[in-house]
């Protein structure tokens, strides 16, 4: 999960990175009220939305009185910056730059490592600088036994600075490094980190991206999620307990267990090339697939304008076919007119002769029962295709 500028400060300011005082607003009123509550002479008004270049796009201005900040949120809000639109802004105290740096902290997936990447040469953009001056930016491996005042110390010396500034900025990154690790990102980045004409060193930008396998640890961090943006389908899937991942395809998926999921999935896409259709969706029940839970699927899944068939592939374990029949039934019912799109079921396992049965014996028009798992993705791809 990325976050906005304004929540990833929250982090910074908890874990002890220096950022500057800021208050978050959703209206020009509110944006001067926030000017005159933080009572500093220069404050800053910045787009609040989740991608970079906002100073370039007009989302980053400087005000000098409760009326210009009122001016410029006025201008700010409603802007779309590259495909983003503009809901709220950041009015930040402003900021006397003597130099810009840049510094970030990710996770290097390809060279399975975190690595650390900085440069005295800060403000303008990462990709810019990686590709202009590469000799200007140093990447530093951070081993597994983490970071530590020595390596913090030759980052600074790779990444250009001088000793005296280096020794200023080094604290600052052993806090990024905490924060980065305590709050479990894939990415910290500062750009730019700035140095005043005091010698202070302040985070005057911040990007960080949340690992969302390690969310479970982190109870607080749910306030984070923007309801907004994220995909309406995912987060009832994620309230009613179920592991779905939308996909672009047109052949909705339901399964019990991750892996029977994933190589329908695979059956699906392959049955699919000749039909032009493909999985539109990654849906697994579990184990425990009563008729409630079936429907909460069902229902995620039918309600998907995407969506044209459906494949339900289960195999019975301690959940019996029977239960299952039953359940997709059940669920059929519960979502009566939702329900509008044919269904391509196919059981096998525990009590399969049952299962078959019930289903049989309800000739639902919507469904069509298929023996295995081949025969089965192949009429769904074909369904979807019509
Ligand atoms: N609080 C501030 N005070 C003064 N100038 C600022 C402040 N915040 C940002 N700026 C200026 O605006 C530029 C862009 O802001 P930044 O937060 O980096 O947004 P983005 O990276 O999306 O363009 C910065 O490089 C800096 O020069
Ligand atoms: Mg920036």
């Amino acid at each position: 999960m990325d976050l906005y500028e304004y929540q990833a400060k929250g982090l910074f300011a908890k874990n002890g990175v220096p950022v500057q005082r800021g208050i978050v607003a959703s209206t020009p009123a509110e944006a001067s009220a926030a000017y005159r509550e933080l009572g500093a002479e220069l404050a800053v008004v910045k787009a609040q939305v989740k991608t970079g270049g906002r100073g370039k796009a007009g989302g980053v201005k400087l005000a000098r009185s409760a009326g210009e900040a009122e001016t410029m949120a006025q201008n700010i809000l409603g802007m779309d910056i590259k495909g983003h639109p503009v809901h709220r802004v950041l009015i930040a105290e402003g900021v006397d730059i003597e130099r810009e740096f840049y510094f970030s902290i990710l996770l290097d997936r390809a060279n399975r490592q975190n690595l650390a990447m900085c440069s005295v040469e800060g403000g303008m953009e990462i990709e810019r600088l990686a590709k202009e001056k590469p000799e200007a930016l140093a990447k530093v491996p951070i081993p597994r036994t983490g970071m530590d005042e020595t390596l913090a110390t030759e980052i600074t010396q790779q990444a250009g600075f001088d000793p005296e500034t280096g020794s200023k900025v080094v604290p600052v990154i052993l806090k990024l490094w905490q924060t980065y690790v305590d709050e479990d990102a894939t990415l910290v980045e500062v750009n730019p980190l700035v140095q005043t004409p005091a010698g202070d060193i302040i985070a005057l930008d911040a990007k960080v991206t949340l690992d969302d396998n390690a969310r479970y640890r982190h109870p607080e961090h749910s306030e984070l999620v923007d309801q907004k943006d994220a995909d309406q389908r995912e987060l009832k899937a994620q309230e009613a307990g179920l592991n779905y991942v939308r996909l672009d395809g047109q052949v909705g998926i339901v399964g019990n267990g991750a892996g029977l999921v994933m190589s329908t999935l695979d059956v699906v896409a392959y049955a699919g090339e000749k039909y032009g259709t493909r999985p539109a969706n990654f849906l697994d029940i579990g184990g425990g697939a009563s008729a409630e839970v079936m429907a909460k699927g069902l229902e995620v899944i039918l309600t998907d304008p995407q969506v044209k068939s459906c494949f339900v592939n289960v195999f019975g374990g301690i959940t019996a076919c029977d239960e299952v029949a039953k359940g997709i039934l059940g669920a059929l019912e519960i979502l009566g007119d939702n329900a509008s799109k044919p269904l391509v079921v196919r059981l096998d396992g525990n009590k399969v002769s049952e299962g078959r049965d019930i289903l049989g014996t309800a000739n639902h028009p919507l469904i069509t029962m298929v023996q295995t798992m081949d025969e089965a993705a192949d009429k769904a791809a074909e369904l979807a295709a019509k």
